[in-house]
């Protein structure tokens, strides 16, 4: 029986600019990892957190890490409890899915630690509850492509059915995340909750034609479609130069560019041979806003979390 088991779970674009709060896609590149041990004790325990840790609460409740293995612990009635170290690779407040990346390798690491394992499906719910004390949103946008890997749609909150999406294997995602903190909690406040008719066909008719371009391989639907009419309108504005970054990132041979998650993080997909040129673009759109930033080109291959020490 294993009693310490260390799990990676990788950082993820949410929304991918035409899904939001349904679609999102792993970005292999950067991740958090959990570490967890069996203790006799029925509680669940942070003993440290590392890395790109900023003020993280290590009381569990407030943690989410620790709140979705309670939320485990509990829902199982497990008489055993977890003691855990997080160390933080993914910056807080960047858009990368942070908070769904701990909460995913903590449960992917207290499942391996269960004498009876569980479907990922049932990991997903016990995730969500830590997603929720980070943005006070029961999303899975980020949790959903973290736990199964490669780009994910998910229906459904109470009952959520995930399908993975097949992602053209000529292409490449490109990050810039500027060095600048942005709640997810204050860019969804901003959001306006109606929308008028014309958005809603232009947003069905993106979403709808970025995935049939996805599964047919059709590049060129995957570029006309890649436009987010309602959420990057009301929030680009929060991101400092964030218009000439996008416009970089197109002229140098982008599919689409718009923002990672909640943001500050610009993504872009391109093929493989733009993908230099872009995160060149993107990052010196950025640096002429007075922004330095980290970059990444990353494939969005289909892993998901893992255990990664046994
Ligand atoms: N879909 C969410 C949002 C992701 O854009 O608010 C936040 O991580």
């Amino acid at each position: 029986m294993l009693t310490d088991v260390t799990a990676f779970a990788p950082a993820t674009v949410a929304n991918v600019g035409i899904g939001f709060d349904i679609l999102g896609h792993t970005v292999e590149a950067v991740g958090d990892r959990v570490r967890l041990r069996r203790i006799d004790e029925p509680v669940v325990r942070i003993r440290a957190i590392t890395g790109i840790a900023g003020d993280l609460p290590v009381e569990p409740a407030r943690n989410t890490a620790g709140r979705a293995v309670q939320a485990m612990h509990a829902a199982l009635a497990l008489d055993y409890g977890f003691e855990m170290d997080i160390e933080k690779g993914i910056p807080l407040g960047s858009g990368l899915g942070g908070s769904a990346a701990s909460a995913v390798a903590a449960v992917v690491a207290a499942n391996a630690l269960l004498d009876e394992p569980l479907p990922r499906l049932q990991l997903l719910k016990f995730a969500m509850q830590g997603e929720i004390v980070a943005s006070g949103s029961a999303h899975v946008d980020n949790i959903a492509p973290c736990l199964f890997g490669g780009l994910t749609l998910t229906v459904g909150i109470d009952h959520p059915r995930v399908k993975q999406i097949p992602v053209p294997p000529s292409l490449r995602c490109v990050l810039a995340h500027p060095h600048m903190y942005l709640g997810t909690r204050e860019a969804r406040a901003i959001l306006k909750t109606d929308i008028s008719r014309s958005d809603f066909v232009w947003a069905s008719a993106n979403l709808a034609g970025f995935i049939s371009g996805c599964y047919s391989n059709d590049l060129d639907m995957i570029r006309e479609s890649f436009n987010d009419v309602i959420i990057e309108p009301q929030r680009h504005s929060l991101i400092p130069g964030f218009k000439d970054v996008q416009r970089g990132a197109m002229s140098a041979g982008a599919l689409g560019c718009s923002i990672s998650g909640a943001g500050p993080t610009v993504f872009a997909w391109a093929e493989t041979q733009y993908a230099e040129a872009v995160r060149g673009a993107m990052v010196a759109a950025f640096a002429a806003h007075g922004l330095q930033s980290d970059d990444w080109i990353s494939g969005m291959e289909s892993y998901g979390a893992r255990v990664v020490k046994a």
